[in-house]
């Protein structure tokens, strides 16, 4: 691993100006499932029944006693879950003006509570929710997101929801205030930032994606047709794998420190 961090270390420090592309890989270390692994939330949640039920609202009206169930383990993994050593690392790679934009597709505001600033969620956000009528989003704190999810599971809990709206508070104007997350069929969010970030890139920073999910799986591709470099944290190979100059099979937590290290190391020795 030493090789291909201190080759991965060289590109960033001669980069201009360079973009990370996460997945929930990088809050596995924070005790948050992912998505595809063995134990992950599609192992457990048919994405096929959740879609047909119009999505996760949709699903905890029409399955109760497993959205009880889902609603608490939601409530204390998201609600407990801390910055690891890789979210940390990233936002240290924005400190040393090594990082320019930090792409998610993580709802967990993670990247945000590790310092990070220059955050584009593409599937929105957990701290967040959005009014359904006029738009407007209001930030939600830690303790407001637990004693939401103990609302919605109280409830569920009274068998007398029938409809997602029941579920939800209400903006001031009379919309529904829903947490800012892209559902089944939505549109993602900051796509074009996404893009022009990935545009003026010289590296691409993707970690702890499996890169199936587009319109994020095609960012790192746009930018590699452009001739920038593409550098992939995962342990395992991914779909992105063919693309990336550099792989670094680590887990993110291990191998983004390193990589932090070897910067300062690589910048320094200039
Ligand atoms: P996946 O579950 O598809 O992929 C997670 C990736 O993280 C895999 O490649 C793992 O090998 C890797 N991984 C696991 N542990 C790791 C660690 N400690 N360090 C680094 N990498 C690790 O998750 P995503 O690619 O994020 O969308 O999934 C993309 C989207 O699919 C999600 O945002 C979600 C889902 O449907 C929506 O909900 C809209």
């Amino acid at each position: 691993m030493h090789a291909t961090i201190e080759a991965a270390a060289r590109r960033l420090a001669d980069a201009g100006r360079v973009v990370a592309l996460t997945g929930a890989g990088v809050s596995a270390e924070s005790g948050l499932d992912t998505f595809r692994g063995a134990d992950g939330i599609w192992a457990r949640f048919d994405p096929d029944e959740v879609a047909a039920a119009g999505g996760w609202l949709g699903y905890l009206i029409a399955r109760p006693w497993d959205g009880m169930e889902l609603l608490r383990g939601i409530r204390d993994a998201f609600g407990t879950a801390e910055p690891n050593d890789a979210h940390r690392a990233l936002a240290e790679l924005e400190s040393i003006d090594r990082l320019h934009a930090l792409i998610t597709q993580n709802i967990d505001g993670l990247h945000r509570a590790a310092g990070s600033t220059h955050v584009i969620e593409m599937h929105g956000t957990f701290r967040r929710k959005r009014c359904s009528g006029c738009g407007g989003c209001e930030d939600v704190s830690r303790e407001r997101f637990v004693a939401d999810i103990d609302a919605m599971i109280a409830r569920l809990g009274s068998f007398l929801v029938h409809h997602p709206a029941h579920l939800l508070d209400r903006c001031p104007c009379g919309g529904l205030l829903r947490p800012d997350i892209v559902g089944f069929g939505d549109a993602v969010h900051g796509l074009v930032e996404a893009t022009e970030a990935v545009d003026a890139a010289d590296v691409v920073l993707v970690c702890g994606t499996s890169g199936v999910v587009y319109p994020a799986a095609s960012l790192p591709e746009r930018a590699r047709e452009r001739g920038a470099v593409v550098i992939e944290i995962d342990p395992l190979p991914t779909e992105l794998t063919p693309l990336a100059d550099i792989s670094v099979r680590d887990s993110a937590g291990r191998a983004l420190p390193a990589l932090v290290d070897a910067v300062r190391r690589v910048g320094s020795s200039v």
